[in-house]
Formats: structure tokens, C-alpha cells, sequence
């Protein structure tokens, strides 16, 4: 399915001064991140299309749409290696902030999208390096927006932005445009030492002081979710030792509600 990508729409909900200036749309690509993370594109290009035919997902998973998402992947330079968890979690506030145009989204440690208790959208940021500094950073996300229903065995889990919306008029380019405008504010605030993401996460956690199953090394834990530092890492309390451990590791994930 193929989506019409009304740029004058889109353009007339982006107020950055740079994120999203150029951006390039098509129809059907292997992977929004792939092409970036390849070729040389300006800095904060988007790309966006319709479908992936080889999407990726964290840890090595694969993302597999219907053409009812909101692919993108943005292009960024200039951020050093201990800004990348930090961006990490400022792009999902982004993401989160884009979707709240139709639907209260929050977000799963680091940046799985959630909307009423169930996933709505992932992201994945990959760096390639020169040394030890990034050269390259690629921010991409997919986000349910129109899908009616999910396959059986992850409806569980699953939703979209139309499922959770009273708005059935449900705009991509909204979502983007407003996105990006809160990508280029929160990572201009963050570089000049003016956004404390510690103290914003309260405000976009779906699971804040509630319980969570922790997975570290195949093991399962119950923990109570705390907040994150500022490096961008998970604080957690062991429910029984009471024990506050901070995790920093993308291999690890959480489900939900024990
Ligand atoms: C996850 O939940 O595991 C992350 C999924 C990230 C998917 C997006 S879609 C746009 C960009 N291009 C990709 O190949 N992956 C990301």
C-alpha cells in the first residue's frame, strides 16, 4: 500500500531551522536507516517511505510493516559517543511528542513507543565510527499509524495510533513535521545544558514506579522502574533486596506488568 505524501502538508507544519529541510520520499526501500547509513546525505535529512522490505529492528530483529506505518529515519552528525544514549531517549520524547498529536503515547526504556499498555512503535539509532567518535548517526522509527488489526499472535501487543485515536483523519506528515520540531528544540536545548532528560522521563514513562519484568542474561527479574540518569540509563529497584541498579545495556528488554 502505497501512501500519497502531501509535502505541502508537511511543510506547513515544520518549523526547524534544519531537521527535515531535505527530505526524500519513496515508495518501497530495503531500510530508511540502510540508505542513510550508506550514502552521503546533508545533515538532518529525512527519509521517509511508504514500506521496508528489510527493516530493522533492535538486536538484530526484523521490522516488518504493512505499509500502514510511519517510516523515517533522520541523518545527524556532530554528536559524541556518551550524547548517543541521551539523543536516544530525546528522540523518543520526540516521537512521543509527534503521536500525542492523536493518541497519548509514552515510551518503554529506552524508546519502544506504547499506547495504552501496548507496543505502537520502535526506533533504532545506529552510529557508524571513526575511532571511537561517531561519524554518523541515524535516528529511524516505525510507527502504527493505520493498522485496524494485528496478526493474532502479537494482537496482544500490538496497536496503532488509528486504534487508540477519536480522530480517524490521521496525518503522516503531522506526525513527522511536529516530531522533528520537537527533535531540533529538545537537541538544541540539550546541547547548550538546557534540557535535563533525568527529570523529563517522569513525564513520558509508561511505566514509572510500576513494576516490570527485567531480562539480564536470561534471567527475569522483578524490578520497579525508578527513572533513567542522565547518561540515559535505566534506574531500577529490585523488589526484593530493594537493591538500585542502573542498566545501560540495549540487549536487555522489559516486559510489562510482571
Ligand atoms: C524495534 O522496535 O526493534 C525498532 C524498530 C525500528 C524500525 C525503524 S523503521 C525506520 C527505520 N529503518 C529501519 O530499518 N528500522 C527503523
Amino acid at each position: 500500500m502505497s501512501y500519497n505524501f502531501d509535502k505541502s502538508l508537511y511543510f506547513s507544519a515544520l518549523k526547524t531551522k534544519i531537521l527535515g529541510r531535505e527530505i526524500f520520499i519513496y515508495d518501497e526501500v530495503t531500510s530508511t536507516n540502510d540508505i542513510l547509513l550508506k550514502e552521503n546525505f546533508p545533515y538532518g535529512s529525512v527519509i521517509t517511505a511508504s514500506s521496508q522490505t528489510k527493516g530493522r529492528g533492535r538486536s538484530g530483529r526484523n521490522w516488518v510493516d504493512d505499509g500502514s506505518s510511519l517510516i523515517f529515519s533522520i541523518v545527524l552528525t556532530g554528536l559524541s559517543t556518551d550524547m548517543l544514549m541521551p539523543f536516544n531517549i530525546i528522540a523518543g520524547f520526540s516521537v512521543c511528542n509527534g503521536i500525542c498529536l492523536y493518541a497519548d503515547a509514552k515510551l518503554k526504556w529506552p524508546n519502544d513507543c506504547i499506547i495504552n499498555d501496548k507496543k505502537a512503535g520502535g526506533m533504532l539509532l545506529e552510529a557508524s565510527f571513526t575511532g571511537n567518535e561517531p561519524s554518523k548517526i541515524v535516528f529511524g522509527a516505525g510507527i502504527n499509524v493505520f493498522n485496524k488489526s494485528f496478526p493474532e499472535d502479537i494482537s496482544h501487543r500490538a496497536t496503532s495510533i488509528f486504534l487508540n485515536s477519536k480522530n480517524k483523519d490521521i496525518k503522516k506528515e503531522l506526525i513527522l513535521a511536529a516530531t522533528l520540531n520537537s527533535m531540533e528544540e529538545m537537541l538544541d536545548k540539550y546541547k547548550n545544558n538546557q534540557l535535563e532528560i533525568d527529570k523529563l522521563w517522569a513525564n513520558y514513562s509508561a511505566y514509572i514506579n510500576k513494576k516490570i519484568s527485567i531480562h539480564i542474561n536470561g534471567e527475569k527479574k522483578e524490578m520497579i522502574e525508578k527513572g533513567i540518569n542522565p547518561l540515559g540509563e535505566l534506574i531500577v529497584q529490585d523488589i526484593i533486596s530493594n537493591k538500585i541498579t542502573n542498566i545501560n545495556s540495549g540487549e536487555i528488554g522489559y516486559d510489562f506488568n510482571g
